[in-house]
């Protein structure tokens, strides 16, 4: 493949191999950290209309570790201002020179519609609710390190299910490779079309908790909601923030994740965060193996 869209559209296949490939790039990079020369005389653009940390510094990271350039690109700042569009932007930084763009957007579909409109290879960082396919590789790939395997795991993504592409990409990755897919939230962020498509939806975490090899705490996307959210920040907190009192109830060997950023006492107490299950720095850690691998495979994928 040329483009990496979502993970809805990859065969089970497909995604274990950007995992091997992202698994060999980090060890032949030290762990992420130094440099080789796979993709020297490459430009990597990351387009980005959202705001990032992780996503954009490592794809950034991903591209210098494997000896690419860097065009980096906001929104603020630039001549979208003055009412250039989007697709005209992107083909303005495409006429430079670059080999991928990498596009985070508010609007679902923009990377799909940058993939008909470029010739370059296009990355998707986040498309609003829809998906981030990186995210969820960067989860699965943390998974399997410390499990071996993703088959037969039980996984729950906890929270806003409604509003997250963090966890449209996991259902669909992990679910693909033989995984044990719970939906876990408040009704009004957990639609029961998941259970229709064959997934178990949960409404009570407590509930689930002791059947769990691993938790994934979503964010409550606030900006991605009306201005009178239910549940409340507190309610939330109290129905299923990661606490000790949980833990207590979980497996001896559960994983606990986070895709990031966190809101440290709703999703997730300090003490659970920073604890011996947290795996959330590696995940971040991984972010680069993940994005080095996509796009080694597409730099190399025949024209699709
Ligand atoms: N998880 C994630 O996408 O983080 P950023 O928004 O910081 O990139």
């Amino acid at each position: 493949r040329r483009h990496l869209l979502d993970l809805e559209s990859l065969s089970g296949d497909e995604i274990r191999t950007l995992l091997d490939v992202a698994d060999q790039l980090k060890q032949a990079t030290g762990g992420c950290r130094n440099k080789i020369s796979l993709l020297a005389g490459k430009t990597c653009a990351n387009l980005f209309f959202e705001n990032s940390t992780r996503t954009r510094n490592s794809f950034s990271l991903a591209a210098k570790r494997l000896g690419a350039d860097t065009v980096e690109f906001s929104s603020a700042g630039s001549s979208t201002a003055k009412g250039e569009t989007f697709v005209d932007t992107a083909k303005t930084i495409q006429a430079m020179g670059v080999d991928w763009v990498v596009t985070r957007h508010c609007t679902p579909g923009t990377p799909h519609l940058l993939a008909r409109e470029l010739e370059c290879c296009v990355l998707n960082a986040g498309d609003g609710p829809h998906d981030h396919p990186t995210q969820g590789l960067l989860d699965i790939l943390t998974i399997r390190q410390h499990r071996g395997r993703i088959e037969g795991l039980t996984v729950a993504l906890v929270g806003d299910i409604a509003h997250s592409r963090t966890a449209r990409a996991n259902i669909w990755g992990l679910s693909k490779l033989g995984a044990h897919v719970i939906v876990c939230g408040p009704p009004t962020l957990v639609s029961e079309r998941w259970g229709e498509l064959g997934f178990e939806v949960a409404h009570n975490l407590d509930e689930i908790l002791p059947r769990c090899d691993v938790l994934n705490l979503l964010r409550i996307q606030f900006e991605r909601q009306s201005a009178r959210p239910f549940p409340s920040v507190h309610e939330y907190a109290n129905l299923y923030a990661m606490n000790v009192e949980r833990m207590a109830k979980a497996k001896s060997d559960i994983l606990i994740m986070a895709p990031g950023p966190i809101n440290r006492g709703v999703e997730i107490t300090p003490e659970v965060a920073d604890g011996p299950h947290s795996v959330i720095l590696e995940q971040v850690t991984n972010g680069i193996a993940v994005r080095m691998a996509a796009l080694y495979l597409t730099a190399n994928a025949p024209i699709s």
